[in-house]
């Protein structure tokens, strides 16, 4: 057994001293285009090394063009002659002495091709055996077959380019709006563009409010998406070019067209591998710049990394089918990025299949490791895979950017404080959210509003998967300096901590957590700022959270009207979250309009009945029944001054959004300046 287990480590590790030559050798062959004197002395070169023979030993031919009089003289006079223009045939001689000969110069060339037209013999060799001592001529046909192959063969390699940086530049563009729009939110100049009668006409004009009515399940984001789709689809479909039969190393346009959408489709992959990577990112720059909620980035990175698959599995299947035709297919299992791109393919195969929601539901943590693992698997395979082809760095940024990212992630745990070993997680049973209570002096960075962090519940007793696993909540700042975190259970590691809980005294525990944040809350300083007048927030069972956190700062801050709308199951829940509303009792409330509604939906009472706490707060209104939220939004925008900066904030089920949008929507067709604000997370 344990013999079994050193042969197997020193196995691993001798293959991996093995591939890591392929590091040690690492090349970085840097994109160029070629010009079409690269082409000619290419096309001189094919039809000089395929078909004719000037040095016999091994020792010089390799470099025989170099050293040996006649074969250098037979180069330069097949340059010399295929080349149309003087530019061409500069730039081809050019060409061969950087990519051939190093230590000849112009000069040198010169003075050979002199020498060797007289010597030159007026015929083409017929034979590959035999030995040529002078200068010969070469077959016109063939030099001009090999140009026009070699010209077609990395115009595939540019296009690819050029496909990919298409396609990175859409998500750039769009990434640009996104933080320009931002900005204008930022500085509040959006509402003065509103006012603006060229944005009426083009953006408030009735046709694009009914069909956003009509329509309102689309979201601005599924149309750059679907657009995005088309891109990809259409960057493999068109633009390829073939010449058939005079093709000097595909005989046929099929045999051709296979490896061109092949080779694309390869290039194009590496540009989005380094996009998908960067879109996953939790700790990313640009949500700064742009204000996406994290879950937007994840929308995209789920997306893009669709589209790499796609790009991924046709350079696989095409290839598969071109060496299937070409009969190479023995020859090419064998090789080293063969097998390695293989991984890498059936890698994503696996990650784009098991993200699917249906299969990512059933089971999180497992899907989460395996992501991870084959993420890794991934990289590695393509990064040997490149390496064979010296393109190795295009896997730097990924590699690079996941390394900072974990370190970046260590560093938020440790500036929140590392391990809270004395968290306390309490669980009510009957409307299945559990809190957790940090009690640690948190800094006042965790003091904005709207943030959230990454919990990792770490129980020794609870499965190890779990450690890896981190979720985002929006946390409930306290004055104290500790943060209230509240979840709902679904399936998973909330799950598995609600039957730990149920067997415990009071439904509480003492647990150690870590916490890494906080993320957000820059972009929705300005919900709660000092300019708002107007402050309505609607939110339903947690995700009162994020608006407990509006609710100090807009008090602080001395907004005019606050209405909150809170829709909870039951009264288990109220009475389970009341010590949020606590604060209140400190505040001097006499020049605010703050009116908070909590509607019980699930329970009937004949009568209203009042919660102990809140009995004596004339703020608090306890309702039983579902909000008119339609009712309640018209309301409240009608009795607020148009003028006026006016904010809605939802963090909801979709249906009660969708309700209150359409009537801000309405609102802000008429001229009242108001923004709407979607907290709402789904992940
Ligand atoms: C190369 O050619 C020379 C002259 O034809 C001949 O003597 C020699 O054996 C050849 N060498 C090889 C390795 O074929
Ligand atoms: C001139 O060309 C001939 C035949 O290729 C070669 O044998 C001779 O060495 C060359 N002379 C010089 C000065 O390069
Ligand atoms: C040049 O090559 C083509 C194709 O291989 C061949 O058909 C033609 O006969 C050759 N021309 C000469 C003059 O050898
Ligand atoms: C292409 O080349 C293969 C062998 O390399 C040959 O059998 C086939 O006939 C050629 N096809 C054409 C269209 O020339
Ligand atoms: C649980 O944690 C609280 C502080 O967070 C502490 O006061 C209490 O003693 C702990 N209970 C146990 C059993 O460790
Ligand atoms: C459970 O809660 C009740 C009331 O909050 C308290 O009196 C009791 O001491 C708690 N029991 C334990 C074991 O903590
Ligand atoms: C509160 O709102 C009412 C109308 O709903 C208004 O008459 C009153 O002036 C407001 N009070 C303050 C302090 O803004
Ligand atoms: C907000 O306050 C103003 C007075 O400051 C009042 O006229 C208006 O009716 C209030 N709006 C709401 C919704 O209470």
């Amino acid at each position: 057994m344990l013999l079994s287990l050193r042969i197997v480590c020193s196995l691993i590790i001798l293959s991996f001293i093995n591939f890591s030559q392929a590091v040690e050798k690492l090349k970085f062959n840097k994109w160029s285009r070629y010009s079409k004197g690269d082409l000619t002395t290419l096309g001189c070169d094919w039809a000089i090394a395929q078909y004719i023979t000037f040095c016999n030993d091994t020792e010089t031919s390799a470099n025989c063009m170099c050293v040996n009089e006649a074969c250098k003289a037979t180069y330069l006079h097949c340059i010399d002659t295929n080349s149309e223009t003087e530019i061409i045939k500069t730039g081809a001689y050019k060409y061969f002495i950087s990519h051939f000969c190093t230590s000849l110069d112009m000069e040198e060339l010169l003075v050979s091709l002199k020498n060797g037209s007289q010597y030159l013999q007026n015929e083409i060799p017929t034979s590959m055996s035999e030995i040529q001592y002078t200068p010969v001529l070469t077959n016109h046909t063939i030099v001009e077959n090999a140009i026009e192959t070699f010209r077609i063969r990395y115009g595939v390699f540019d296009y690819g380019m050029y496909f990919g940086m298409g396609l990175s530049g859409y998500i750039a563009l769009v990434l640009l709006f996104a933080g320009f729009n931002n900005l204008l939110k930022v500085t509040r100049l959006n509402h003065i563009i509103y006012s603006w009668k060229i944005y009426k006409i083009v953006f408030r004009n009735a046709m694009l409010l009914n069909m956003k009515r009509k329509y309102y399940y689309i979201s601005y984001d599924n149309i750059v998406i679907l657009f995005w789709c088309i891109f990809n689809v259409l960057s493999l479909c068109v633009n390829y070019e073939s010449n058939g039969t005079k093709n000097v190393y595909w005989n046929s346009s099929y045999k051709q067209i296979t490896r061109y959408i092949s080779d694309r489709a390869g290039y194009i992959a590496m540009f989005l591998t380094n996009l998908t990577w960067f879109m996953g990112q939790r700790n990313n720059l640009l949500s700064l710049f742009t204000g996406w909620p994290q879950a937007k980035f994840l929308l995209y990175h789920k997306w893009i990394g669709r589209a790499c698959a796609l790009h991924v599995i046709v350079h696989s299947i095409f290839l598969l089918w071109q060496s299937t035709v070409m009969g190479y297919q023995s020859i090419r299992v064998s090789t080293y990025w063969y097998e390695w791109g293989c991984v890498a393919t059936i890698s994503i195969a696996i990650q784009v299949v098991w993200a699917c929601w249906f299969i990512k539901n059933l089971a999180y943590e497992t899907f989460l490791v395996a992501h991870i693992i084959m993420a890794l698997f991934f990289l590695i395979g393509s990064w040997y895979h490149l390496a064979s082809k010296q393109r190795a760095h295009w896997f730097i940024y990924p590699i690079c950017c996941w390394g900072l990212e974990r370190l970046t992630r260590i560093w938020k745990i440790w500036l929140c404080g590392g391990v809270h070993k004395n968290a306390i997680i309490r669980l009510e049973p009957v409307s299945d959210i559990i809190s957790i209570k940090v009690d640690s002096s948190f800094t006042d960075k965790f003091k904005l509003a709207g943030q959230f962090a990454y919990l990792y519940l770490l129980d020794l007793d609870s499965d190890w998967v779990f450690m890896f696993q981190s979720h985002p909540f929006t946390f409930v700042f306290q004055d104290d300096g500790s943060v209230m975190f509240y979840c709902k259970v679904k399936r998973g590691v909330t799950k598995k901590f609600k039957n730990l809980l149920l067997g415990e005294p009071n439904f509480t525990k003492n647990i150690s957590i870590l916490i890494e944040g906080p993320y957000g809350g820059v972009s929705e300083i300005d919900i709660s700022g000092k300019n708002t007048e107007n402050l309505l927030m609607v939110s339903s069972s947690t995700g009162v959270s994020g608006a407990l956190c509006h609710l100090k700062m807009a008090i602080r801050n001395k907004v005019k009207n606050i209405t909150m709308i809170w829709v909870v199951p039951n009264t288990e829940l109220v009475k389970f979250m009341k010590s949020e509303f606590g604060f209140l009792f400190n505040e001097k409330l006499n020049d605010i309009n703050l009116s908070i509604k909590i509607h019980i939906t699930r329970e009937m009472y004949e009568h209203e009945y009042r919660i102990e706490k809140f009995a004596n707060f004339k703020n608090i209104e306890v309702i039983y029944g579902r909000p008119d939220i339609n009712a309640e939004t018209v309301a409240f925008l009608d009795a607020a001054d148009p003028n006026k900066i006016t904010n809605v904030l939802l963090c909801s089920h979709k249906n009660i959004i969708l309700e209150a949008k359409e009537i801000v929507d309405l609102k802000k067709s008429k001229g009242q300046q108001i923004t709407f604000y979607d907290e709402t997370q789904t992940w």
